[in-house]
């Protein structure tokens, strides 16, 4: 195995798509990101200067951090952030995972341009063979504003703030030539007969997605660097967070054919995505470059039956391992409250996200790992409840129990080597919304999901127990639930949130302390580099 040093430098870069040109926050300039290829077992050193006005941290998301949570970035959960003209190193190895991840920044809205793959070769074959090819293709949104200035208008208020005539969905940075004004479609290459490997990751930050190929179906081999069992479909529902990979065969005419992705399953009300497509050019070696592309088709996004039937079909690969019996279950109520104001308080939030009724405030001046290995008092506090106020979720209009919510910054301890159960309630809300939920320092086991109330009694008489995928990020429906289990093996402090940043920036998260185990090999080590200063 190999160490890798990389120099990055957070800065700011001028970028023009679709007719609207503005500085965003790049890595070395550029948009999206450098790609982090690297083989299973290899360590990343990775020394972040930050050159922009902002603060900032990086993620990087789908990797366990194991024994190196100082390494895994959310802005006052795990660190502080990178101050401008200051630095900081992140040290991790790429041990027992392999797949299609990537990094994001870990503050504000950063990650809509301050994102790239992260690519892990696995030490032995991968399951589904030799490919021709490898194509990374990340999902992103292009607002034409500063994404901060975006943030700072959804904070206060439901109104987006993005410029509505810039706004579009980007393929690998690109919108594709359906937008107005669009610039330059991109063309990708392809040799007729062959298979490559399409590693799809979903960096946009306020949609979910479908992926599709004109007149091509591809076979999912795996998602969030975990291998699935493979099955062939003609689209790809991808909220942000999530990556999958697909394996596809271009053996159709030769001729140019559009991929790329639309809003979907179903629109975020008061948060309209782009409901127009992005698209590139898969083009085969000897194509006519004049002839116009075949366009795809994608779901109806108001019709969930195409979600469902997909998610009815992921399967583990490997064999379970997890044990069955589970040592502390938690029941979080998910949504979006529109009052979380006590009135005596002089509030400006008015929308927040909450778990449990609750708004998850980050410390101030400090993160939760700092003050928890220094042993800090009135950082945070231990009483996270492991049930709802009521469990009497109503899924079909906001319930009275759920609209006043309060703040603070309570979570939850976990032993050492404990099997965890996580049921997420997404109650009713505004509209349609699902909640992409991601768990750091962890995979998961998506146990259980389904419409309607969670039932302790009835609802894991439907579990699946023996083949459920592993994940690190899976969509909460709305007005329904989803049982997720992972073992706390990794000591330390691991963000549990929703991965739409405008639910995030809401306060829509949880945090889980893994407490040391026995021993050095249970037990979180100190900081590898010197830790940022809040201030
Ligand atoms: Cu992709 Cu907490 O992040
Ligand atoms: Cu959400």
């Amino acid at each position: 195995s190999k160490t890798h040093h990389l120099n990055w430098t957070v800065e700011n870069k001028r970028v023009t798509r679709n007719c609207a040109t503005v500085d965003i926050p790049t890595v070395n300039g550029r948009f999206p990101g450098p790609t982090i290829e690297v083989n299973e077992g290899d360590t990343l050193v990775i020394k972040v200067t930050n050159k922009q006005q902002y603060p900032v941290t990086l993620h990087w998301h789908g990797i366990k951090q194991f024994r190196t949570n100082y390494a895994d970035g959310p802005a006052h959960i795990t660190q502080c952030p990178i101050q401008p003209n200051k630095s900081y190193i992140y040290e991790f190895t790429l041990n027992d995972q392999r797949g299609t991840f990537f990094w994001h920044a870990h503050i504000n809205w950063m990650r809509s341009t301050v994102h790239g793959a992260l690519i892990v070769h696995p030490k032995k074959k991968a399951p589904y063979g030799a490919v021709a090819g490898e194509i990374p293709i990340i999902m992103g949104e292009f607002f034409g504003l500063h994404p901060n200035v975006v943030e700072l208008g959804f904070i206060n208020t439901l109104a987006p703030v993005e410029n509505r005539t810039t706004l579009a969905s980007t393929i690998n940075g690109f919108p594709g030539p359906f937008f107005n004004c669009s610039s330059a479609t991109k063309v990708y290459k392809v040799k007729k007969g062959k298979t490559y490997l399409l590693r799809i990751i979903d960096a946009a930050l306020n949609s979910d997605h479908y992926f599709a190929v004109a007149n091509h179906s591809v076979t999912v081999v795996a998602a969030d660097g975990n291998y699935l069992k493979p099955f062939k479909t003609s689209y790809v529902p991808m909220s942000p967070g999530q990556t999958t990979d697909v394996l596809i065969k271009f053996d159709k005419p030769c001729g140019r054919y559009y991929f790329g992705m639309n809003a979907g399953p179903v629109p975020a009300v008061g948060a309209p995505p782009p409901f127009v497509p992005a698209v590139s050019i898969f083009q085969y070696e000897g194509a006519d470059s004049t002839t116009s592309p075949v366009v795809p088709v994608f779901p109806d996004r108001f019709n969930l039956a195409p979600l469902n039937a997909y998610h009815a079909k992921l399967k583990n690969l490997n064999r379970y391992h997890l044990p069955r019996k589970v040592d502390k279950s938690f029941l979080y109520v998910v949504g979006i409250s529109s009052v979380n104001c006590i009135p005596s308080e002089n509030c400006t939030r008015k929308i927040a996200g909450t778990m449990q009724n609750m708004t998850f405030d980050d410390p101030v001046g400090t993160s939760i790992l700092e003050a928890y290995a220094s042993g800090a008092k009135g950082v945070y506090t231990t009483d996270f409840p492991a049930q709802p106020p009521s469990l009497n979720v109503n899924t079909t209009r906001p319930d009275p129990h759920y609209l006043a919510g309060n703040r603070g910054t309570r979570l939850r301890e976990l032993k050492f080597g404990s099997v965890v159960q996580v049921v997420l309630q997404n109650f009713f809300a505004f509209g349609v919304l699902d909640h992409p939920f991601h768990l750091h320092g962890h995979d998961f086991y998506v146990v259980g999901q389904n419409y309607g109330v969670y039932d302790p009694v009835q609802s894991p008489k439907t579990f699946n127990l023996k083949d459920p995928p592993l994940f690190n990020t899976i969509g909460v429906p709305n007005g329904g639930w989803v049982a997720l289990r992972f073992k706390a093996n990794n000591p330390g402090v691991w963000l549990l949130h929703c991965h739409f940043e405008r639910h995030k920036s809401w306060g829509m998260h949880q945090v889980f302390i893994t407490r040391n185990g026995v021993g050095k090999s249970q037990t979180l080590p100190g900081p590898k580099h010197p830790l940022p200063k809040c201030t």
